[in-house]
């Protein structure tokens, strides 16, 4: 009887299913929730990841705790600031101590703050505040 059941075939059979549920359902997860931003704004989301890579903002500050150390993180700098967008572009436009003060066009500025804000709404910089949760994600609860 478990000879019967445990046959090769059978469990190809089983894995496939769900691999094929698991696949379908994952597919699905974004129809269910669609984005709050709209196509415009993701499109200047993405522009502003090339601009920050363009300039080489990674090699300083970090993202979700990751990057150079030079710098602070900057996950969250856009909702910690007071008057963050005139604080962000103040910054980058003449520089802070080891930071160059970089020459930027205003759309790159533009789309660069929309990244910035993105990232912010997506996440928190202090990896102490991760919860890892048994399925092997993490869950974010602030202490
Ligand atoms: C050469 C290294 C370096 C590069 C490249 C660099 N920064 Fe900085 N940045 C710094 C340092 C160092 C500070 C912190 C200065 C201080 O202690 O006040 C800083 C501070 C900042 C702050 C203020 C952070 C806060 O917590 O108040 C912002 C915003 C910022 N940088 C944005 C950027 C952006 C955007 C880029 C890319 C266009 C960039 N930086 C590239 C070194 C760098």
């Amino acid at each position: 009887m478990l000879n019967l059941f445990i046959h090769p075939k059978r469990i190809f059979l089983v894995l496939f299913v769900c691999f094929l549920a698991f696949s379908i359902w994952i597919y699905a997860i974004p129809f269910f929730n669609p984005t709050p931003y709209s196509k415009k704004e993701l499109h200047l989301v993405a522009e502003g990841r090339l601009v920050w890579q363009k300039y080489n903002c990674h090699t300083c500050h970090q993202l979700y705790g990751l990057g150079g150390y030079l710098g602070p993180d900057l996950t969250n700098v856009y909702s910690r600031t007071a008057n963050n967008e005139a604080y962000i572009k103040g910054i980058i436009k003449s520089g802070v101590k080891q930071m160059p003060a970089f020459e930027i066009s205003d759309d790159e500025m533009k789309a660069l703050l929309h990244f910035l804000k993105n990232v912010d709404a997506t996440g928190t910089s202090n990896p102490q505040d991760y919860q890892p949760e048994i399925i092997g994600t993490f869950s974010l609860e602030k202490k």
